[in-house]
């Protein structure tokens, strides 16, 4: 079969998989996370909830959220106890990168499944990385604890309050699943090879490192900071659109209307009662970026994305930026684990095309 040209480059509208497990509409800005919308998603359950909904949903196995909490508490504490191990990599390199060399350590642990060994790792790694760029030793896991809270206690070696923890689980709750984004889509690619969990999420990780992708929040406040002051948004945007640069938390492949989970996470942000980011002068680079780019690109709808807010929360619980991405991972590696079961039971290799454009003999 001879590809036509005409197929969009970037696999734009072409469906790569049947899933049960999330639904992105761009153009009504809805995201359906295992049947609720996300907005709805936050009120009626947390990350244990919605991890055990994706589970149960991609490997056809239910699993109880009780079931995932025990698991997850226990793989913290067994990621603790092989953390030197796992960090045996990750000398004289950055969080970001850190964070994928000991993602490639996990291995199977008798009695808990791969993908509580995955996802309950995360959060002790992102937090130890994070600990040891201040000089700070590791802190080791309540297994009680939401997986929220816990993930905040070993990044600040002290119990977040009840706030704090509910503002993280939004966050996590939140970004846990989202379509055939390009992490996903990679986790998916590797487990059509019929590869582990192991393999698929490390992979996923990658993917997501990338500003195109979960790279984008950290650039986020390095704009806000930037721009510094009222006075400066306009110059500041202007001159950045004419250099042709992108502004991060801003556009989407998918959206044509605002993310809805930006206003799940404006929401949370405003629920936490932060004073860490001027939230006003947030708002005012936001109104700004978003009338600066219908100007510039007036047939493509460009608006705010998850990014945005996503900075914001993330820097008013006090996390460094550097952890910002592990952090998304730690969330979005529910949804990674179950599409990767999802797919393996497919049993169909991904393997799209590609054309042609080089000599021919
Ligand atoms: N700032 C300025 N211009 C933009 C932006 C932006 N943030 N996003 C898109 N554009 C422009 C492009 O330059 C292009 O303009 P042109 O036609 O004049 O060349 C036009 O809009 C269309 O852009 P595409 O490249 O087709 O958009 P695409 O769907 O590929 O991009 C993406 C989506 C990668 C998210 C893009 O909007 C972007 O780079 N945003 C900034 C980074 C960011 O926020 N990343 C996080 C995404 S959310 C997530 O993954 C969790």
């Amino acid at each position: 079969m001879t590809i036509q040209s005409k197929t969009p480059i970037g696999l734009d509208g072409v469906a790569a998989a049947e899933t049960a497990l999330s639904h992105v509409d761009g153009e009504k800005g809805e995201l359906i996370i295992a049947g609720d919308r996300v907005d709805d998603l936050v009120l009626k359950t947390g990350f244990e909830g919605i991890t055990a909904r994706l589970w149960s949903a991609g490997s056809g196995v239910s699993i109880s959220e009780a079931e995932v909490r025990s698991q997850l508490g226990q793989a913290r504490e067994r990621a603790f106890a092989r953390l030197p191990a796992l960090l045996a990599a990750t000398e004289g390199i950055s969080v970001v990168d850190g964070f994928r060399a000991a993602m490639a350590g996990l291995r199977e642990e008798p009695g808990l499944k791969p993908e509580a060994v995955i996802v309950g790792a995360l959060p002790v790694i992102a937090a130890a990385l994070a600990r040891k760029a201040i000089k700070e030793a590791p802190v080791a896991p309540s297994p009680t604890f939401s997986h929220a809270a816990d993930t905040l206690k070993m990044l600040r070696g002290a119990k977040p309050s009840a706030d704090e923890a509910k503002a993280l689980d939004a966050y996590l709750t939140t970004v846990s699943d989202h379509g055939m984004n390009a992490s996903t889509f990679t986790a998916r690619v590797v487990a059509s090879t019929q590869a582990d969990l192991f393999m698929s999420t490390t992979a996923a990780y990658c993917a997501l490192t990338g500003p195109l992708h979960g790279g984008a929040p950290e650039p986020v406040l390095e704009m806000l900071d930037a721009i510094g002051t009222r006075e400066r948004i306009q110059p500041w945007i202007d001159s950045a659109l004419a250099r042709g640069e992108r502004l991060m938390g801003f556009g989407h492949r998918i959206y044509r209307v605002r993310d809805p989970r930006a206003d799940v996470l404006k929401g949370a942000i405003e629920r936490l009662g932060s004073n860490t980011t001027d939230l006003g002068f947030a708002a005012e680079v936001e109104a700004y970026a978003r009338a600066a780019l219908r100007k510039k690109n007036p047939e493509r709808a460009l608006d705010t994305n998850v990014e945005f807010f996503t900075a914001i929360l993330l820097d008013a619980l006090k996390i460094p930026r550097q952890a910002f991405t592990p952090i998304f991972g730690v969330g979005r590696s529910a949804g990674w684990t179950a599409h990767a079961r999802e797919q393996q039971r497919t049993g169909r290799l991904l393997r799209p095309g590609s054309i042609y454009v080089g000599p021919m003999p």
